[in-house]
C-alpha cells in the first residue's frame, strides 16, 4: 500500500500492494482481516476499493487466500483499463529507445526530488544512475516503473507513453529489484518466486522458476523460508523475481548494495548475462567502479542531471588528456623538443626524468613523441596515458554542482 499516492495511479496500487510493484494482473493476495473488512468483502467478488483498504492488508499470505476474479477488477473509477494502450510507434515491441525521458520532474509537496531530467536509454544497454544519497535516483525508477506519476515532463518506456493508462503494459515488460527486497517472509524461496510466477502469468513457471533459482545460485536454498535469509541471499531472491517474466528493461536500485565481494562478483555477471540477452538494464549505484565496469553510459544525477554520455566522453568532457613520460636522463631542453612536436598543450617536469604533458589526443601524440625522444637521443623508459576514473568524473561535476 502506497497512501497518498495520486488517484490517477490508483490502479498501480493494486499491485503495489503485491510488493513488487509490477504484477498488475488479476491474482491478489488478501490475508484473513482483508476478508473481514466490509469494503474489501462488499466488493468482491467484483474488485477491490485501493484507497480504502486498510493496512491490514499487506500481502503477507498469512492465511494464503487466493481469490483471482473472473473479470477485470472494476476500480470504481475506471482509470486502470489496459484498453488504452497507446504506443509511441506503430512498429510494436522492439522499435525505439528502451527509455525517453524529456524534462521530467518529481516533486512531495515542496521538495523536489529530481527536476526538468532528460535522457535516452537504448534498448540493450546497460545505463547506470549515480548520485549522491537523496539525487532522486529511486525515485526516478519508482517513476520509469510506473509506481509514482511525475509531476511535470514526459517519458516513453519500452514505446509507451509513461501515462496511467498505459502502466499495464509497461509493467507487463519491465521488471524491477528495488532498495529493499520486499519478499514474504514466511514463505520459502521457491514459494516466494511461485506467487510471483502466477502473478506475472509466467509461462512454464515450475521450469523458468528453477532457471532463475539457477541464474542467481540459489538452486539449493530454495526451500528455505526468505525470513531467515541473509542480506544478500534476499537481494539474490529479489533479482531473481525480477528476472521471472523475462522482462524489456530491468531496473536494478543498487543490486549490489550490502553483498560481499563474491555475491558482487555473481550479481554483475547476471548484469552481464542479461546485457548479452539484450535486456536493457537500468541500474542505480553508489560504486563508482562498478559502472565503470558495468555501463555502456551513465548519467549523474543531483536533483538535476549533471551529465550523461558513456564514461570516455565524460571525461574528455571534463578533462584533458594526459601522458606521463619517463626517461632514463633528463631532456637538455625539454621546452625546444616539446613546442616542437604538435598537439602538447602544457608540460610540467615532476622529476629530473619524468614529465607530465598536456596534449591534444594521447593517442596521436604519443608515438610522435616517442619518434622525436629516440631521434635526440633519449632513452624511454615509459609513455602511459594517465586516464582519469568515473570517480573523478563524478567527483568533478559534485564540485562544478556545489559552485554554482
Ligand atoms: N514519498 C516521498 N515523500 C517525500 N519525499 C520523498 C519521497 N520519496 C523520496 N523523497 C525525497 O526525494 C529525494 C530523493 O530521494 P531518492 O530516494 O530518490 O534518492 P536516492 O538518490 O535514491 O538516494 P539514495 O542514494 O540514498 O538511495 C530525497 O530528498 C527524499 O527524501
Ligand atoms: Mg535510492
Amino acid at each position: 500500500m502506497l497512501p497518498g499516492q495520486p488517484p490517477l495511479y490508483a490502479g498501480s496500487r493494486r499491485a503495489d500492494m503485491a510488493l513488487a510493484g509490477l504484477a498488475c494482473c488479476e491474482l491478489i493476495i488478501l490475508d484473513q482481516l482483508a476478508f473481514q473488512t466490509p469494503k474489501v468483502s462488499k466488493l468482491l467478488p467484483r474488485g477491490v476499493h485501493m484507497p480504502g483498504l486498510p493496512g491490514s492488508v499487506y500481502g503477507e499470505a498469512l492465511s494464503r487466500v487466493l481469490w483471482k476474479p473472473t473479470e477485470r477488477i472494476a476500480l470504481g473509477v475506471g482509470e486502470h483499463e489496459a484498453t488504452s494502450d497507446r504506443r509511441v510507434d506503430s512498429a510494436g515491441s522492439g522499435a525505439g529507445p528502451a527509455l525517453q525521458v524529456r524534462s521530467l520532474t518529481k516533486a512531495f509537496g515542496e521538495r523536489v526530488a529530481y527536476e526538468k531530467v532528460s535522457f535516452e536509454v537504448e534498448r540493450g544497454e546497460v545505463f547506470g544512475f549515480l548520485g549522491p544519497n537523496g539525487a532522486g535516483k529511486t525515485t526516478m525508477v519508482r517513476t520509469l516503473a510506473t509506481l509514482i506519476s511525475p509531476t511535470s515532463g514526459t517519458a516513453t518506456v519500452a514505446g509507451f507513453e509513461l501515462t496511467p493508462a498505459n502502466s499495464l503494459a509497461i509493467r507487463q515488460r519491465i521488471a524491477l529489484a528495488p532498495e529493499t527486497p520486499g519478499l514474504y517472509e514466511r514463505l520459502s524461496v521457491r514459494d516466494n518466486l511461485a506467487c510471483f510466477a502466477e502473478l506475472y502469468e509466467v509461462a512454464d513457471p515450475a521450469q523458468r522458476i528453477s532457471q532463475v533459482l539457477e541464474a542467481v545460485g540459489l538452486s539449493d536454498r530454495a526451500r528455505e523460508v526468505c525470513g531467515a535469509l541473509s542480506k544478500g541471499l534476499r537481494q539474490r531472491v529479489s533479482l531473481a523475481r525480477a528476472l521471472l517474466g523475462s522482462p524489456e528493461i530491468v531496473f536494478l536500485d543498487e543490486p549490489t548494495s550490502g553483498l560481499d565481494p563474491s555475491a558482487t562478483r555473481e550479481v554483475h555477471s547476471l548484469i552481464v548475462g542479461l546485457r548479452q540477452q539484450g535486456v536493457t538494464v537500468f541500474l542505480t549505484t553508489h560504486r563508482l567502479e562498478e559502472a565503470e565496469r558495468l555501463c555502456d553510459r551513465v548519467g549523474i544525477l543531483r536533483t538535476r542531471l549533471l551529465g550523461v554520455g558513456r564514461p570516455e566522453e565524460l571525461r574528455r568532457r571534463l578533462f584533458s588528456q594526459r601522458l606521463r613520460l619517463r626517461i632514463l636522463r633528463p631532456l637538455d631542453d625539454p621546452g625546444g623538443l616539446f613546442g616542437s612536436l604538435g598537439g602538447i598543450k602544457a608540460w610540467v617536469a615532476l622529476d629530473g626524468s619524468t614529465y607530465e604533458l598536456e596534449v591534444t589526443d594521447t593517442k596521436a601524440v604519443a608515438p610522435e613523441l616517442v619518434r622525436a625522444l629516440v631521434a635526440e637521443g633519449a632513452d624511454v623508459v615509459s609513455v602511459e596515458e594517465l586516464r582519469r576514473s568515473l570517480e573523478d568524473v563524478y567527483m568533478q561535476l559534485m564540485q562544478e554542482e556545489s559552485g554554482r
